[in-house]
């Protein structure tokens, strides 16, 4: 892989944040004598528009169709016209079909539940179809009544006319690729499982089709992979356990007994509900790394948004956009120097000097800024 990374600064709090990340992770690959990374910026969201007129520049778009790894910090979407959302857009003309969310808990930080050191999941969810391709009507709208009128008299479907509809397509195609990545995952990192979360006791053909699908993908990895309903304690050591379960059940089980699940593989709106639950159970989303990838492309990105009433404040929390970096020098092969990112945020958050969010529930902690926190983090490098 090459080691070329075009990096995006993203909105708000975007520019504060890279200012306490980008050196962290110059200096952990120093650490570890490793190859410097080449950093090439992209212009996207409100620096763009100032500097060329356009929140998503062809240029942009072009450097990442034709790249491996990019990074990017959060994007507002803009109000009043243009493009229903930057991030959606990228998702989509990209083919960015899996969004991955490791959520683990870093000790010390404040979390809702006893027991939040049992939390250690990966998460992927499909990124381009469900509810979210966007076909969606509103109530009285001629198209929804001429749709349930269709309905109703083609398939005999119990379509109120004054119904808003929305359409949830699904297919083989996406779910499998989707599911072949967190199994291929799970094998890759050593993990015990891979659960499929659906709803398809409800949604027979859509979340129903996606386990049906799920299971398929999984007998592809032949031996490496055994099903729960097969897996006794003597024939599944060494395998991937495949599993699935309906969603309402899962969101339990991740109170309940987060320990027994490793890698969740989950359709795009259970996915979505589940990356934040999971993030909150273990302290928040200023915490929480993610990426998007397509088969040749991963983009990096901090998890929350712009946090425009803490922009210019420098009181930002830049641990989500530092860990999704670790994780992007883990994709890299740089896996010393991911290590030596996390270990460096364990240690200021064991140390007690935080940014405010995290200060705020942790008992005897001292609130330090967002560059002062990055200093911290050098430090400890
Ligand atoms: P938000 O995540 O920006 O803020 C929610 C709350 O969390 C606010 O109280 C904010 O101050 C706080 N917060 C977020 N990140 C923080 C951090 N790193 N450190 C400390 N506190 C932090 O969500 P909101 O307000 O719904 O969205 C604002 C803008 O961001 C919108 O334009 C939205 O579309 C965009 N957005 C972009 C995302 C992305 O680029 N991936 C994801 C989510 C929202």
């Amino acid at each position: 892989m090459n080691k070329q990374v075009f990096w995006i600064e993203g909105d708000g709090i975007g520019p504060e944040i890279w200012q306490a990340v980008r050196p962290v992770l110059d200096a952990a690959l120093a650490r570890t004598g490793a190859e410097e990374l080449e950093w090439t910026e992209l212009l996207a969201g409100e620096k763009a528009l100032a500097l060329t007129g356009e929140l998503l520049p062809k240029t942009t778009l072009d450097a990442l169709a034709g790249a491996e790894v990019a990074i990017k910090g959060p994007l507002g979407t803009p109000v009043g016209g243009g493009f229903r959302s930057l991030n959606v857009t990228l998702r989509q003309t990209l083919d960015l079909y899996a969004c991955i969310r490791p959520v683990r808990w870093f000790e010390g930080t404040a979390s809702p539940v006893l027991h939040p050191e049992k939390v250690n999941m990966v998460i992927f969810r499909e990124n381009t179809e469900d509810v979210y391709a966007g076909i969606e009507y509103a109530a009285g709208s001629p198209e929804a009544v001429r749709l349930a009128d269709f309905l109703r008299a083609e398939f005999h479907a119990n379509v109120d006319r004054e119904a808003a509809i929305g359409i949830k397509p699904m297919t083989e195609k996406g779910s499998k690729r989707l599911v072949r990545s967190a199994i291929r995952y799970a094998l890759a990192h050593g993990l015990p499982s891979v659960t499929l979360v659906h709803k398809g006791n409800i949604m027979k053909f859509t979340e129903g089709g996606f386990r049906a699908w799920g299971y398929e993908v999984a007998r592809e990895f032949g031996d490496a992979v055994i099903m729960e309903t097969e897996a006794t304690s003597r024939n599944s050591a060494g395998k991937v356990i495949i599993r699935d379960r309906i969603a309402d059940a899962m969101f339990q089980e991740a109170l309940l007994h987060p320990e027994q699940h490793s890698v969740l593989a989950s359709p795009n709106l259970n996915g979505d509900y589940l990356s934040d639950a999971l993030a909150a159970q273990v302290g928040g989303l200023g915490m929480a790394p993610g990426v998007n990838m397509s088969d040749s492309l991963a983009i990096f990105e901090a998890t929350h948004g712009t946090a425009p009433t803490a922009a210019g404040k420098d009181t930002a929390n830049p641990c989500s956009l530092l860990l999704s970096g670790a994780m992007m020098l883990e994709h890299m092969g740089f896996a010393d120097a991911s290590q030596v990112v996390e270990n460096a945020v364990k240690n200021v958050i064991r140390d007690r000097t935080v940014t405010p969010d995290l200060a705020a529930g942790m008992e005897g902690a001292r609130a330090v800024s967002c560059s002062e926190f990055g200093r911290l983090l050098l430090a400890k490098i």
